[in-house]
This record gives structure tokens, sequence and C-alpha cells, in this order.
């Protein structure tokens, strides 16, 4: 994979959920009630809340990503026999106080600290994500938090990545993309936007139509190469 990266970058725009906030903890909220079954149940969960949103947006029925999380997590419960409005609830609530992954504050503050802005661009609902970036610090460290839901479809439509273009007028060779969802660096990729994958999980990469420019294992690897300390 090729691992230049243009001199040009002057904002850099993070996916939230998988990127940012480690959902994969979420399970944590159910560890007590299911043991190991909680990570089942997180992975199922995701894989559908996912499936959902690419589904809406084909049908044209866009809800928002609170609500396609409530259908996704009732799926994922349904499908493993659990009936437990209580621990729905504390599971719902994981997604508005999810924890950041550790590599996070600290590569926001040296990007902030070279004079690079920084913004968010989720699938989130406006709601889930102001409260987890207030419950984490990230409001502190980003110049906007921008959500699909100002063109209601969500990623990896076009007219999101878009969003991020439009917020300051600026080409997409000044924005540099990361996520750790390969489908959605795809989607940054084929709109134009320079994008770095971050790949936490070691994930073999997709087979889609564009790919990013570079792939890391952390985000504390994004400084360097965009030439910030
Ligand atoms: C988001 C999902 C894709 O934050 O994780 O947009």
């Amino acid at each position: 994979m090729q691992q230049a990266v243009p001199p040009t970058i002057t904002t850099c725009v993070f996916d939230a959920y998988g990127t940012l906030f480690d959902i994969a903890a979420i399970a944590d909220h159910a560890r007590d009630a299911l043991g190991d079954r909680a990570d089942d149940l997180m992975e199922l969960w995701r894989r559908k809340q996912l499936e959902y949103t690419w589904l809406r947006s084909l049908m044209g029925r866009h809800a928002d990503f609170w609500h396609v999380t409530g259908d996704s997590l009732d799926f994922a419960m349904a499908a493993m026999g659990l009936d437990d409005p209580l621990l729905r609830s504390r599971l719902m609530d994981g997604f508005f106080t999810p924890r950041l992954y550790p590599d996070v504050i600290e590569t926001l503050t040296r990007l902030r600290t070279a004079g690079m802005r920084t913004a968010i661009l989720s699938n989130g609902s406006p709601p889930m994500l102001t409260a987890a970036t207030k419950h984490s610090g990230l409001d502190l460290l980003m110049d906007a938090v921008i959500s699909v839901e100002r063109v209601g479809i969500f990623k990896p439509h076009p007219s999101v990545y878009r969003l991020a273009v439009e917020q300051w007028d600026q080409p997409p060779t000044a924005i540099s993309f990361q996520t750790a969802n390969c489908w959605d660096a795809a989607g940054a990729a084929a709109f134009g936007l320079h994008v770095v994958w971050i790949n936490r999980l070691g994930a073999r990469p997709d087979r889609l139509p564009a790919m990013p420019q570079v792939e890391v294992r952390s985000l504390r690897e994004l400084p360097g190469l965009i030439g910030v300390g």
C-alpha cells in the first residue's frame, strides 16, 4: 500500500465508533449478566447496526443512528434468546458514554498543537455524538462534530464525505480522513479524500473499488505521516 501523504493536509477528520471510541468495550455493560457471551452479542449487534445503515440507505428509508442502533440491538438480543429491558437500556447507554482508545487524546493534542484542524464525521446522531464527546472530553479537542443527519443518509454515501469538504469550503486534498472501518475508508477514498486506514485489529482489506492511501495500526502514527512532530 502506498505510504506517500500529500503535504497539503490542513484538516484531520475522524470516524467516531471503532476509530476514536472503543465500541467492543460496550460489551462490558453486559459482562456480569452474560459473561463471554457479551462479546458475541456485541459482535452481532455491531454487524447488524452497520447492515441496517446500508440497507436503509439503499431503501431510501432513513432513520437516525440511535433508532438503527436500537433496532439492531433488538435483533441481536432476540437472536441470542435474551429478553431483558434493563440490559438493553444499559447497552444503549454505552453509546452515550463510550471509552476512548488510549491513543486518541495524545494524538489529537499533538495535531492541534501543530495547528491542524480536527473534526469528527460520523453516522452518530447529534445527541449521541454530543454526549459521547462531552463524556470523553473530546469536545475540547474538536473544531467540528459533523453528523450524517445533515444529509439524512449513512456512510459510505458520497454526500456524507462532502460534508467534510463543505464544512470549511476546502478541497478534498486538504483533508485526511481516519477510520478503522475499511469500508468507510473505501467510501472516503472513492469520494476523493486522502484516507488513512487505522487498521486496529489487523483486518484483511476489503475488495472495493477505492482503497485508502495509507494503512497503519494506531493513531499514534498519524502525526508523523502528515509532517506533524
Ligand atoms: C461512524 C461509524 C461508521 O462513527 O462507526 O460513523
